[in-house]
């Protein structure tokens, strides 16, 4: 299945499609989702089986508007409401309370659902022309990392989607920040370009974290997929380390002929035999867009090992941290 250029017509024929219960590649400002009726518990059977994800895994609903929060949601909190009012569109996912009428296909067997209104034209267009919820992961085989371009979807899912819409490169980069607001407390789920302090400074309260460490992670205990240890990786062994340890340790590699990709945040080899270099931008807004596909880049070189200098560990690289330590299964610390 090749893209389609996302004009007007092709929108039309994707919901179209979504409407009889197919799947539909399309892009958010985020990443590329897959796609189908959110309230078809067969179409969204068929998310499950083209991602080969645990069916007890929720999927985000997206919606068109805040208005129809409460197709989806009941006992809607006000905080819910504010966030939505300041942030949609927008990369922030909102856990609530599910209606009894949304499928448990969809939630992954859960009481709690969770909404997105995306920010982007062509997700927008295809909400409205659709008129439902279309529930949509990221368009990749569970585990593997995120599209952010049509392309990465027809390479991963392109014969088992019925259309993928091309709306371009996904502007964030990363997948959205997810708030859950279904309980007493706000809990963080998963850090996004939306950081924390931007939340709580809506909801004039503190946002308690829930991620957490990646040793600790097992597939078991986690509610989130994007919690797990393997989640976002690619192929090739990757390996977090601090800038200052990186000449020595490429040294080790080279003794050794090991074939390395780098992706630098500001290291700057001394010398390049044999690197596969890509130099990352400094600002976290900027990393984050390009993050995916150079991590795609690199992976596809089928190298020995991907070496990745880490970034700032502030607010800012948040999103971006958690990412690189679910890419990565080695870190310097574990040598
Ligand atoms: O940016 C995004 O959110 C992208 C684009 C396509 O919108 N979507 C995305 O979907 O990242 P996915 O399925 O790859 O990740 C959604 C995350 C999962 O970790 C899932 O477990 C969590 O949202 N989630 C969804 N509903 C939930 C719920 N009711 N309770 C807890 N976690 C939930
Ligand atoms: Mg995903």
């Amino acid at each position: 299945m090749k893209p389609i250029f996302a004009d007007e017509a092709a929108i039309k024929v994707a919901a179209k499609l979504l409407s009889q219960g197919r799947l539909v590649a399309f892009p958010t400002e985020t990443v590329y989702g897959l796609g189908a009726d959110a309230s078809n518990p067969i179409a969204i059977n068929r998310i499950f089986q083209a991602k080969g994800r645990p069916s007890d895994h929720p999927l985000i609903v997206h919606i068109a508007g805040i208005d129809n929060l409460d197709d989806w949601a009941i006992n809607i909190p006000d905080a819910a409401i504010r966030l939505a009012n300041h942030f949609w569109p927008g990369p922030l996912a909102i856990i609530l309370n599910k209606k009894p009428e949304v499928p448990l296909e969809v939630t992954g067997g859960q009481t709690t659902v969770g909404l997105r209104m995306p920010n982007h034209p062509v997700a927008l267009q295809l909400l409205r022309v659709f008129g439902g919820g279309i529930a949509a992961p990221s368009a990749n085989r569970f585990c593997r990392i995120s599209p952010t371009q049509a392309a990465h979807v027809e390479k991963e899912l392109g014969t088992v989607v019925d259309m993928i819409l091309d709306g371009g490169v996904c502007e964030v980069g990363v997948e959205s920040t997810i708030v859950d607001l279904s309980g007493d407390i706000p809990r963080l789920l998963r850090p996004g370009h939306i950081t924390r302090q931007e939340i709580e400074a809506i909801l004039q309260t503190e946002l308690i974290n829930v991620a957490i460490p990646k040793e600790q992670a097992s597939s078991s205990d986690v509610r989130a997929p994007g919690m797990m240890t393997v989640h976002y990786a690619p192929l090739t062994v990757a390996m977090l380390c601090p800038h200052d340890q990186l000449t020595d340790l490429i040294k080790v590699l080279n003794l050794q002929n090991k074939t390395i990709g780098l992706l630098a945040y500001q290291y700057n080899p001394p010398e390049n035999r044999g690197l596969h270099l890509l130099c990352m931008p400094e600002q976290a807004d900027s990393y984050a867009q390009i993050l995916y596909a150079s991590l795609r880049d690199l992976d596809s070189r089928e190298l020995d090992i991907i070496l990745i200098e880490q970034p700032p560990n502030t607010e800012a690289w948040q999103a971006i941290n958690d990412r690189l330590g679910k890419a990565t299964t080695l870190s310097w610390t574990n040598h």
